[in-house]
């Protein structure tokens, strides 16, 4: 029996994607697809339509999925005869992620078949991980994969860790409140890279006319930190003081979000359409 499999994802400072890289390279399957990439796309669900096994990886975000992604499953079309599978990555401990995805997919008669949770070194600690550590846990990650390759490749069904609908609730309604009111600011250390808005999954950021970029507080934006820990003269800032810079090790920021239009991988996509046109 041939198989398909299409594995989405949604990160921030590369921890998802290079799990979601491995997975796919060991499952052997097609590149992993962007989720914010995707929804600037005609149809962004192709490919979970022509799928057999559709996956997803994501960070933790405060006790739960970044909305974007819940958002994403919900208007995806679903089918009962597909297993699903989902990987959180996470620094101290996940939470809410999984069963918010069950109760999107039940409305559907389906379920979510596998899901795991793959302890990562985090982009929110008050210290940076050192390079020795790093390699070792992203060695300890590496096997963790294999076993997650081993169920999916097997159809294994696993009963994932479910927490009360009261702690649910109260971090709904937390997320929701905070990523709307999260305020940054751009210092005088701005080198007008563009950076921050390649990384960018919401395409929140703006450049003013002086070429001063500006993440702006509003309802996109996902609050995922993405542009603070990525920007590289740390030019960006919130209303707390220090914030640590992290980002995966092996993950390029033009990696992230391919369909970004500020991102060169779309741009040179766009050229070579222009130039075949
Ligand atoms: C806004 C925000 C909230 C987070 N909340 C949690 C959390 O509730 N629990 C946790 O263990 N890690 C939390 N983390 C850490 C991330 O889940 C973790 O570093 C993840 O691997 C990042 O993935 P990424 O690099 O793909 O974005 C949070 C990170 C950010 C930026
Ligand atoms: S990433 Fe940093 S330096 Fe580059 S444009 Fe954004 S704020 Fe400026
Ligand atoms: S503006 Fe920054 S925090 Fe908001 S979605 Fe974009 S990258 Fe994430």
């Amino acid at each position: 029996m041939s198989t398909s499999t299409a594995i989405y994802y949604f990160s921030a400072t590369g921890n998802s994607l290079a799990v979601a890289l491995e997975l796919a390279q060991k499952l052997d399957v097609g590149e992993p697809i962007s989720i914010p990439g995707s929804l600037l796309l005609d149809d962004p669900y192709k490919a979970a339509r022509e799928a057999d096994r559709v996956g997803f990886v994501f960070p933790v975000h405060r006790a739960t999925l970044p909305e974007m992604v819940l958002g994403f499953i919900e208007m995806m079309p679903k089918r009962k005869d597909c297993y699903y599978f989902a990987v959180s990555t996470y620094t101290v401990f996940g939470c809410n992620e999984f069963w918010d995805i069950e109760e999107v997919l039940e409305l559907d008669g389906c379920f979510l078949n596998f899901a795991v949770g793959v302890k990562t070194m985090g982009n929110v600690g008050i210290v940076n991980p050192d390079s020795k550590s790093m390699t070792k846990k992203i060695k300890s990650i590496s096997k963790q994969i294999d076993e997650i390759v081993d169920a999916i490749n097997n159809y294994q069904e696993n009963n994932f860790r479910r927490s009360s609908k009261l702690l649910g609730y109260l971090v709904k309604k937390f997320t929701s409140i905070r990523r709307k009111s999260i305020v940054f600011n751009v210092d005088k250390r701005c080198k007008k890279c563009g950076i921050c808005a390649q990384v960018c999954p919401a395409n929140n950021i703006v450049f003013g006319e002086d070429g001063d970029p500006a993440p702006m507080r509003s309802d996109k934006c996902q609050a995922c930190y993405a542009c603070l820990h990525w920007c590289p003269a740390n030019a960006i800032g919130t209303r707390r003081k220090i914030h640590t810079h992290y980002h995966h090790p092996n993950i390029k920021p033009e990696q992230l979000n391919p369909a970004n239009p500020t991102n060169p991988v779309q741009s040179e996509a766009v050229d070579k359409t222009a130039k075949s046109a």
